[in-house]
């Protein structure tokens, strides 16, 4: 197996794909209020769908959207299975290309997802999908110390474009929202449904060979440089409405 072989064995089934948790999505939820009763969902970079579920629960009409195919038919059925398969639709589209109308909705959702074309640019990009006064909630890794370790930031040279959470209430201001809430997500969305996964995942892998335990090890990492390192850093949603 290469490694992409071993990180998408590794992620198939777990929960979800990123940092939340339902009681998260339904406190944001909240705090995108006023909506109307039955709003108009886009939940983009959906993964296996647990945003798109609890939205739908309460009384949203999602559309579901995300490259990877799995994702999609996890998503599929398991709002079927939780009798909500009437107000979940998943599509296939890319988060640069989506192929909605302009106003078309109350509400844009994106939970870990929206770094992968670069937030400043979905913040723009986005912006024209929303009717005036829509919200668009979105999550995001953010820095929550101006003097991270060499640990931290040898970790996170993934993503060169981290900010604090002033730097990015300034993006939303600039890219014409109005910042109803921030939120700092807690420990432990980090843990129940994401890294705790992980590690059982990778703990029951039968007998690597050493490539396979190199992307394994690679993949504890994570968990740990998070442990370690949670003062440092965390993950912040952002809870805006279209000016
Ligand atoms: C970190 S995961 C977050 C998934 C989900 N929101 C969650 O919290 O469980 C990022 C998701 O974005 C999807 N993705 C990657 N590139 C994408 C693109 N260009 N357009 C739409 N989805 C994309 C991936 O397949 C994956 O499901």
């Amino acid at each position: 197996m290469d490694a992409a072989e071993v990180f998408w064995a590794l992620h198939s089934d777990l929960p979800r794909e990123g940092v939340g948790s339902d009681a998260t999505t339904r406190t944001l939820l909240a705090l995108a209020a006023p909506l109307p009763p039955s709003p108009r969902a886009l939940d983009v970079g959906c993964g296996p769908g647990r945003a798109s579920l609890v939205l739908a629960g309460a009384g949203a009409r999602v559309i579901a959207v995300d490259l990877h195919e799995p994702f999609l038919r996890r998503t599929r059925r398991a709002a079927q299975d939780a009798g909500l398969g009437g107000r979940v639709a998943v599509e296939r589209a890319s988060m640069t290309a989506l192929p909605h109308p302009d106003g078309a909705f109350d509400l844009l959702w994106c939970e870990g997802a929206a770094y992968l074309m670069g937030v400043d640019r979905a913040l723009h990009e986005w912006r024209r999908l929303l009717r005036p006064g829509g919200a668009l909630v979105l999550t995001d890794a953010v820095w929550t110390t101006a003097t991270p370790s060499a640990e931290a930031r040898r970790f996170w040279v993934q993503y060169p474009a981290m900010r604090d959470e002033a730097a990015l209430v300034a993006a939303a201001r600039s890219a014409g929202y109005q910042v109803l809430a921030t939120h700092l997500l807690p420990d432990a969305d980090w843990t129940d449904e994401y890294h705790g996964p992980l590690a059982a995942a990778i703990d029951a892998w039968p007998d690597p060979d050493p490539g396979t335990a190199a992307v394994l090890a690679e993949a504890r990492s994570e968990a740990e440089v998070r442990q370690a390192h949670r003062d440092e850093f965390g993950y912040l949603a952002l809870v805006l409405r279209r000016s």
